[in-house]
């Protein structure tokens, strides 16, 4: 690529590009966009993305970053993602996901770029499922919490486009995303307990990623929920995966969220209602079974190898 057709592309920030969600996002958009992705203590590469070691909590090195890249589109996915460590590490949770994101506006003052900011369903309680963006958001634990008050600084910005979500995919990291570590288990045949009273519309990585790019594309702001366009229980998730890969599905116990006793409360129905982006994108969302192929596919295609520049 000549340096002059790279400088005339698109130019794409993503935070949290050494997470799950920014380094397939990077991944998917390296070719057709210019992609600076941002991370914090975990460095990562790929041909064709620009990536810099930058904590989004220092701001005047950030702001510097940004105001020189000056990008069309700011991705933020980089946030404390970890359900348990926000219970115990209240104000780290705090810091990473309200005060960091607070930055990241204040760091585009100026700017003409188009804020996309990544959101959860994890805002809700879980009591009632099939949430609209008009429903009343109720978190049970410090993540929710957290994750909405972002939300809400990223919102202060105009045109800003909040995307609530639940998401698999294949890690960069060593870390494991909720369909890697069903597979991983499964595959060294080990028992896997599945939660039957815990609701979710999942949606992969890439699957999202599409659809993110479609909305910028037509100019979308707001808040929207982009997730799978049905719902399952995590233990019909496990199963699901283990049929498309091929694996023994009697391996998946069924049992309740209750019967653990995790550090974070966690919301049991979860499920999304995605009619807001289907009716503006004038196309469904895709189904778990369809995310779940669509994962399979690039499996057989070497992508979780790719990803860790293994292959
Ligand atoms: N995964 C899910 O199922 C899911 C579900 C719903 C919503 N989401 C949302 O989707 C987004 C992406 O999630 P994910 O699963 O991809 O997260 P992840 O894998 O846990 O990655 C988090 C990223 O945030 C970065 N980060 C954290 N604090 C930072 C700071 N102070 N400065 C700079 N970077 C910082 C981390 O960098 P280092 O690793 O380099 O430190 C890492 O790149 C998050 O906003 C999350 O709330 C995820």
């Amino acid at each position: 690529m000549s340096r002059n057709k790279e400088m005339t592309k698109p130019r794409v920030l993503i935070t949290g590009v050494s997470g799950l969600l920014g380094s397939n996002l990077a991944w998917l958009y390296r070719d057709r966009y210019s992609v600076l992705g941002l991370y914090r203590r975990h460095p990562v590469s790929w041909p064709g993305v620009r990536t810099l070691r930058q904590d989004l909590l220092e701001i005047l090195s950030l702001k510097k970053c940004v105001h020189d890249f000056r990008p069309d589109i700011l991705i933020h996915c980089a946030a404390l993602t970890d359900v348990d460590a926000c219970e115990r590490n209240k104000q780290e949770a705090e810091q990473a996901n309200i005060e960091a994101t607070r930055k990241v506006v204040d760091c585009l003052n100026g700017l003409p770029t188009r804020l996309i900011h990544i959101s959860t369903d994890s805002v809700f309680d879980g009591e009632k499922g099939n949430y609209s963006e008009t429903d009343p958001v109720h978190p049970v634990n410090h993540y929710g919490w957290t994750k909405w008050k972002a939300e809400t600084e990223s919102l202060k910005r105009k045109g800003t486009l909040v995307f609530r979500t639940t998401v698999f995919g294949w890690n960069v990291q060593e870390k494991e995303s909720l369909g890697e570590w069903v597979l991983h288990r499964m595959m060294r045949k080990e028992k896997i307990n599945g939660f039957s009273d815990v609701v979710f519309s999942p949606l992969y990585t890439m699957e999202l990623g599409r659809l993110m790019e479609k909305t910028w594309q037509k100019g979308l702001a707001g808040l929207y929920h982009c997730a799978g366009s049905n719902a399952c229980s995590k233990y019909d998730f496990a199963v699901q995966l283990a049929r498309v890969f091929h694996l023994d599905e009697t391996a998946v116990n069924s049992i309740s969220v209750d019967a653990l006793a995790l550090p974070a409360r966690r919301p049991k129905n979860l499920s999304l209602k995605t009619s807001k982006l289907t009716e503006s994108l004038g196309n469904s969302l895709p189904s778990v079974q369809r995310s779940i192929q669509s994962f399979f596919d690039d499996f057989e295609r070497g992508l979780p190898r790719k990803l860790k520049g293994l292959a």
